[in-house]
C-alpha cells in the first residue's frame, strides 16, 4: 500500500482490434511525480495502451477494464469532459514530432493553439508571453524570433522540444511520452532525456515513458513495467529490475541492451 493516491490507475485494461486482443488485462499505476517506464519490443501493445489512456483509439477498438486519472473514469467519461482533460490533465508526445506538427503553421501559433484550446480568451500579449516562456523552458533558442518559423526550419531534436512545449503549456500532471527519443541520434536523445528530467523536477510531473529500449528507459524511469505480447510480465523499481530480473523476457531484454555498456556514468551499466 502506498500512502499517496496514484495519479493514474489502470486495472485489467484489455484492448482488441476486430476481436483480436492486442493488450491483455494489464494493470499499472503512476504516483504524482513518478516516471514509469513501459518497455517491450515493437508490436507488444505499448502505443495501443498510450492511445487508450488519452482515449484516442479508433472506434474499431474494443476496450474493457478501467482507467482512472486523478479519479476520473477515462473510459466512461463524456467526450466534452474528456476533451477538457486532454492537454490540461494528460498530454502526449510521439516518436516523430513532424507528424504531430502542422507543417504550414508557425510554431508559435501551434504552441499558442494548445493554450487557447483550454483558455480561449487569453489576451494576445499574454498568449505571446506564455508561448515565449514555454519555448524558453524547453530550451528553444531565440524564442522571440523563432516563434515565426515553421517546423521544417528546426532540427529533429528541436521539433521534439516544440512538441514538449505544446504538450506542457497547460501544465498537465501526466505526460505520456511514446518513444520520444527513438527517431533521434544518441546525443540529441540524451538532451531530450535531460529536458524531461528537468521538467519532471520543476513541475512534479508524472511521466509514462514508453520505449522498446530498456537502456533508454533506465535513464529516466523510477519503475519499469515490461510488456510482452500485450501482457505486463514484470513490474519493478528500475534498480531492482536490473539487479534481479524475474521474468525470462526481462532477462532477454537486459541481455540485448547494448547501449548500456557504453554509458559509464550509470552504475547500472556494469550489472548488465
Ligand atoms: N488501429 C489499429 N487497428 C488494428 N490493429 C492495430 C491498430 N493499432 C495497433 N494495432 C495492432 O496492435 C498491436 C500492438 O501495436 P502497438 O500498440 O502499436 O505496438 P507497439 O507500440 O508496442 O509497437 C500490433 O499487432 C498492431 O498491429
Ligand atoms: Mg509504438
Amino acid at each position: 500500500m502506498t500512502v499517496t493516491e496514484p495519479l493514474l490507475d489502470v486495472r485489467d485494461l484489455t484492448i482488441a482490434f476486430g476481436g483480436k486482443p492486442v493488450v491483455h488485462s494489464i494493470s499499472l499505476s503512476i504516483a504524482p511525480g513518478e516516471t514509469l517506464g513501459l518497455v517491450g519490443e515493437s508490436g507488444s501493445g505499448k502505443s495501443a495502451t498510450s492511445f487508450a489512456l488519452m482515449r484516442l483509439l479508433p472506434p474499431s477498438a474494443t476496450i474493457t477494464g478501467s482507467i482512472r486519472l486523478e479519479g476520473h473514469p477515462i473510459l466512461t467519461l463524456p467526450e466534452p469532459q474528456m476533451r477538457t482533460l486532454r492537454g490540461s490533465a494528460v498530454s502526449m508526445i510521439f516518436q516523430e514530432p513532424m507528424t504531430a506538427l502542422n507543417p504550414v503553421m508557425r510554431i508559435g501559433d501551434q504552441i499558442g493553439e494548445s493554450l487557447l484550446a483550454h483558455h480561449p480568451r487569453t489576451p494576445r500579449a499574454e498568449l505571446r508571453a506564455r508561448v515565449i516562456a514555454a519555448m524558453q523552458e524547453v530550451g528553444l533558442p531565440n524564442p522571440e524570433q523563432r516563434l515565426r518559423d515553421y517546423p521544417y526550419q528546426f532540427s529533429g531534436g528541436q521539433r521534439q522540444r516544440i512538441l514538449i512545449a505544446s504538450a506542457l503549456i497547460n501544465r498537465p500532471r501526466l505526460l505520456i511520452a511514446d518513444e520520444p527519443t527513438t527517431a533521434l541520434d544518441v546525443t540529441v536523445q540524451a538532451q531530450i532525456l535531460d529536458l524531461l528530467r528537468k521538467l519532471r523536477r520543476t513541475h512534479n510531473l508524472s511521466i509514462l515513458f514508453i520505449s522498446h529500449d530498456l537502456a533508454v528507459i533506465s535513464q529516466i524511469a523510477d519503475r519499469v513495467a515490461v510488456m510482452q505480447h500485450g501482457r505486463i510480465v514484470e513490474t519493478a523499481a528500475t534498480a531492482d529490475l536490473f539487479r534481479d530480473p524475474q521474468h525470462p523476457y526481462t532477462r532477454k531484454l537486459l541481455a540485448s541492451a547494448p547501449t548500456m555498456q557504453t554509458d559509464r556514468s550509470k552504475p547500472l551499466a556494469t550489472l548488465a
